[in-house]
């Protein structure tokens, strides 16, 4: 109830309360939060604790404040209206959300992640709460490399992994290595996440697209460039895989150019017609980043996602991490040791994966009972897929009328990063809405298709 006020004007009560009145205007103070006992701000401000109930008293009786028996004294519904958007401005939070970028975060398994969270900390010694490698816990290191050996085929060692907060952030530890060593251009797929383009021009590299098709990325048109950012399990955001003869030519094309490829594996776990498709880092440990996160197998707010690195590259990379955050949340990364040894995140990515393909074949079925001038790809495997709209329509005009009926759809064309002609397309995130919510967004999303 720590409360933060500068009570200033005339009188000591009339200062105070329009101290408590602007802070609730200006939202600092939200509508339910709970304020100091009459005695304690009393104490805190060094004043007499009557004119602290007396300022309290007026300030409910003009509704800034609730005085409810039993739980004290709260910020009243004034606090909501005033930080209520102008009239006419959209809602901030969609009711809807069929964009691609987040599992489902309501499926996130809170009882097993504390259970995991109670064991590790009470195994862990003191010193694990101190600073520490920047490459994050040695059992969090020791459980992934295990992980991905076992389930993505990766060749990691614990000391070259580095835990970082979100892939984001390792990419961006990446590109600051690659630019400090000399490298100046990085081609990432001419579709692909904004963010990263961002992250990369911001480390002073210029980025260049790779176009891709059915086979994925193609490879015999990266050209020259230092490094390439790839998502070969599961094109984001097309959904192919790259194919078998591309992998093995992107490999030359690394070694031919000395070039350093970025394997961004952000959900390889989830494939659901047929076996997963290995990483591609075993295949040239020395040459190939592997990145991967549990912002799509748990939940984007985490922030924890692992890179296994060549000999090369670890040293600057703890370099460069040490200088941006230190040491990445140590208890959280405990938790997830714990979690992977324990055998609960297997089994949550296999609830998840079971869920996911259930939403997926929902999806199929809502739609093949539609016109069938729309064509839907890159359903194997992830979180999203493509539904390309027929020419009659663009994909601004389904997403407009999505978003009459408060359901939000994302373009295609927000990831494209190419000149190459463009077919209107909308990534759909089938996993983003709470179970509950799902039948209604698929309905939402079939109306806004059909203009029904
Ligand atoms: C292509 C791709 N890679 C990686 C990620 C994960 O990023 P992060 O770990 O920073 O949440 C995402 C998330 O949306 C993504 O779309």
């Amino acid at each position: 109830l720590d409360l933060h006020l500068e009570p200033g004007g005339r009188g000591v009560r009339a200062g105070l309360e329009a101290a408590v009145r602007e802070a609730v205007r200006s939202g600092r103070l939200s509508a339910g939060v709970r304020l100091p006992s009459s005695r304690a701000l009393a104490a805190d401000l060094g004043i007499a604790r009557n004119t602290v109930a007396e300022a309290y008293g007026q300030l409910v009786a003009e509704g800034w404040l609730l005085a409810t028996q039993g739980s004290g004294t709260r910020v009243g519904n004034r606090a909501g209206l005033a930080q209520q958007p102008a009239t006419g401005a959209p809602p901030l939070q969609p009711r809807y959300d069929l964009r691609p970028g987040s599992p489902d975060v309501a499926a996130f398994p809170r009882a097993g992640w504390l259970a995991a969270a109670r064991r590790s900390l009470s195994l862990a010694p003191a010193t694990a709460l101190g600073y520490g490698d920047p490459r994050g816990r040695p059992e969090l290191r020791e459980a992934l490399a295990g992980y991905l050996a076992r389930t993505r085929g990766v060749r990691a060692s614990p000391d070259r992994i580095v835990v970082c907060a979100g892939f984001s952030h390792g990419f961006s530890l990446l590109c600051q290595v690659l630019s400090a060593r000399g490298a100046t251009t990085l081609a990432v797929e001419g579709y692909s996440q904004p963010q990263y383009r961002k992250i990369a021009v911001t480390q002073r590299l210029t980025t260049t697209a790779v176009p891709v098709d059915a086979g994925g990325a193609d490879i015999g048109r990266i050209g020259a460039a230092d490094a390439v950012l790839l998502t070969p399990a599961h094109q984001f955001p097309l959904g192919m895989a790259l194919a078998p003869a591309r992998r093995s030519k992107l490999l030359d094309w690394a070694a031919d150019h000395d070039a350093t490829v970025i394997e961004d594996d952000y959900d390889g776990e989830f494939r659901y017609d047929r076996q997963p498709i290995g990483a591609l880092q075993p295949r040239s440990p020395e040459r190939i980043v592997y990145a991967g996160t549990t912002s799509k197998s748990l939940a984007p707010g985490l922030r924890l996602a692992w890179l296994v690195l060549p000999a090369h590259f670890v040293d600057d990379i703890i370099a460069a991490k040490a200088l941006s955050d230190g040491v990445t949340s140590t208890l959280e990364k405990l938790t997830l040791a714990e979690f992977i040894n324990s055998g609960q995140y297997d089994r949550q990515i296999r609830r998840q994966r079971q869920a996911y393909r259930r939403r997926r074949d929902q999806l199929l079925t809502a739609l093949h009972g539609g016109v069938s001038l729309i064509r839907i790809t890159g359903i194997a495997a992830g979180l999203h897929a493509l539904l390309q709209l027929p020419a009659t329509v663009t994909e601004e005009e389904v997403i407009a009328r999505a978003s009459r009926s408060d359901l939000a759809l994302d373009g295609l064309n927000t990831y494209r990063h190419t000149e190459e002609p463009h077919h209107s397309a909308l990534v759909i995130g089938y996993a983003t809405p709470p179970g509950h919510a799902y039948p209604t967004a698929i309905e939402k999303l079939t109306e806004a298709l059909w203009d029904r």
